[in-house]
């Protein structure tokens, strides 16, 4: 099996270099060390048996992973089923992306990236291998994302259209990729109805309607620039294609950040689900988006299902929805580690029964902090007293500042794991060696195990090759490449 050719020990370093996580690890006196020991160390905090004890339900054994996996592969085939798909959980949705890019990609492309807490207007140049991106990142305040559809839909025109007058290109027609990542029943590649929200949005006047028509109303309302919507792709897919570019083995798109889902390359013979006459038949693949965050809502996953997750479900604003999803992604993270934290400190088991007053707050805990802590080097523990300081309490002993690190590791490493055994489930299925996972979102990107996390556990739960990979700005560049294969053929 192929991992990553970098040192971990400079990735660990080196993954906090981003300018919204100021946090950074500052041992640099582990170069004798043993890597892979040092890894463990850091892994595997210690903390008290009765901690260990209290958070049992957080584990999961390797036979509880299978497990997963077998039912995770049996929703997937329902999904792709014509006659069970309109019922079936996770949906396996048709994206109608049936060519993955040749390296002969040429022109200018606009992208929109909606799904995250910002939204971005992209200008990417393709010139065969070379790859030229103007980006402009608009933050979506919570008021547009719980106001109407118009309001929303009105925003990212007049976004789109500041950003092309800026570049003085508002006479050209310019081809665009929109990139939105909430489950779609697409009929074709530029034609997709919102099933649900997802991820903390809840615009009114949007669920059942046609997004690309919600999109070219708004522009047409303006009437001051000139776009031509060639296709609407989920982040995975974008991720997939971004990553298909540059090496021809990526099978599967992966996304682990505020969200999470999946996509992969299915045998059209298989797509059962896919509308005839909107696709190509003789074509032998078809991207699917299998939208697995939902995987759990007919009581599937119940068996693994903890008090944290039942507590997270009822306070989020779409309760018994996305069940997957709240156990992995980072919109949930740091709400599930703090709730774990203060049962910890109501038994009297942390902090000597003293709250840090923020500890009681929803939403206060945030999942930034879980890498954070997790990066602190083994027996150092300055991140973790920084934010414990922040969230109301100084003067921690360090076996407190172990089990708090110990809860983190729990919650990031069941999310690690749980991925793994949805990608192991996808690799069995797909039934190839060397096949490249193609991986963005901030939680994948930023927590300084995730990726060994994944790479060891999806090695133990199936037997094929495969390989994980960063992808690079996965949304913008396969939305344009999207966008790009699809407007070669008109
Ligand atoms: C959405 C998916 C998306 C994922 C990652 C989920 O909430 O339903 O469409 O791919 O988040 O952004």
């Amino acid at each position: 099996m192929k991992t990553k050719n970098k040192s971990l020990f400079s990735k660990l370093c080196k993954c906090y270099s981003k300018k919204d996580i100021p946090r950074r690890c500052e041992n640099t006196d582990t170069d004798n060390e043993n890597e892979a020991d040092f890894v463990e160390n850091l892994v595997h905090p210690n903390p008290t048996t009765e901690i260990r004890d209290a958070c049992k339900d957080l584990v999961l054994s390797d036979d509880q992973l299978q497990l997963v996996m077998q039912r995770l592969t049996d929703e997937i085939n329902r999904g792709l089923s014509r006659e069970t798909h309109d019922d079936a959980i996770v949906k396996c949705f048709t994206t109608y992306v049936q060519d993955l890019p040749n390296g002969t990609e040429k022109g200018n492309f606009l992208a929109l990236d909606l799904g995250g807490t910002n939204f971005r207007v992209l200008l990417i140049t393709l010139d065969r291998q070379n790859f030229d991106m103007k980006s402009k990142i608009y933050a979506i305040p919570q008021s547009l994302m719980l106001g109407t559809g118009t309001q929303l839909f009105d925003h990212i025109a007049q976004c789109l259209a500041l950003f092309v007058k800026d570049l003085n290109m508002q006479h050209e027609v310019l081809p665009l990729g929109f990139t939105f990542s909430f489950p779609l029943s697409q009929h074709g590649l530029t034609k997709g109805n919102l099933v649900r929200w997802t991820k903390g949005f809840n615009c009114s006047g949007v669920i059942g309607e046609d997004v690309v028509a919600l999109l070219e109303d708004a522009i047409n309302r303006r009437n001051d620039v000139k776009i031509d919507v060639c296709g609407i792709l989920n982040d995975t897919t974008g991720t997939l294609m971004s990553c298909a570019w540059k090496n021809r083995n990526c099978r599967i798109g992966l996304i682990v950040g505020t969200g999470s889902n999946a996509c992969y390359v299915e045998k059209t013979k298989n797509v059962q689900c896919a509308i005839p006459g909107n696709y190509a038949e003789h074509k032998p693949y078809m991207l699917i988006n299998t939208e697995w965050g939902a995987f759990g809502e007919n009581d599937t996953l119940d068996f693994i299902i903890t008090e944290f997750d039942r507590a997270i479900d009822e306070n989020s604003i779409n309760p018994s929805k996305q069940l997957f999803e709240k156990m992995i992604s980072g919109m949930y993270m740091g709400e599930l580690a703090r709730l774990v934290l203060e049962k910890l400190v109501n038994a009297g088991l942390l902090f000597g029964g003293k709250f840090p007053s923020d500890l009681r707050k929803r939403g206060k805990f945030f999942t930034k902090y879980v890498s954070e802590i997790e990066n602190d080097p083994k027996g150092r523990y300055t991140n973790c007293r920084e934010i414990l300081a922040e969230l109301g309490l100084r003067n921690v002993s360090d076996q407190d500042c172990e089990n708090v690190r110990y809860v983190c590791s729990l919650v990031s490493r069941r999310a690690a794991h749980l991925s793994s055994a949805g990608i192991a489930a996808l690799l069995n299925k797909m039934g190839e060696d060397n096949v490249t996972v193609g991986i963005d979102g901030s939680v994948y990107r930023f927590h300084p195990h995730f990726h060994d996390l994944m790479t060891a556990k999806i090695s133990e739960l199936q037997s094929y090759k495969f390989d994980l990979m960063l992808s690079e700005d996965g949304s913008g560049r396969g939305a344009a490449l999207v966008a790009a294969v699809a407007s070669q053929k008109r």
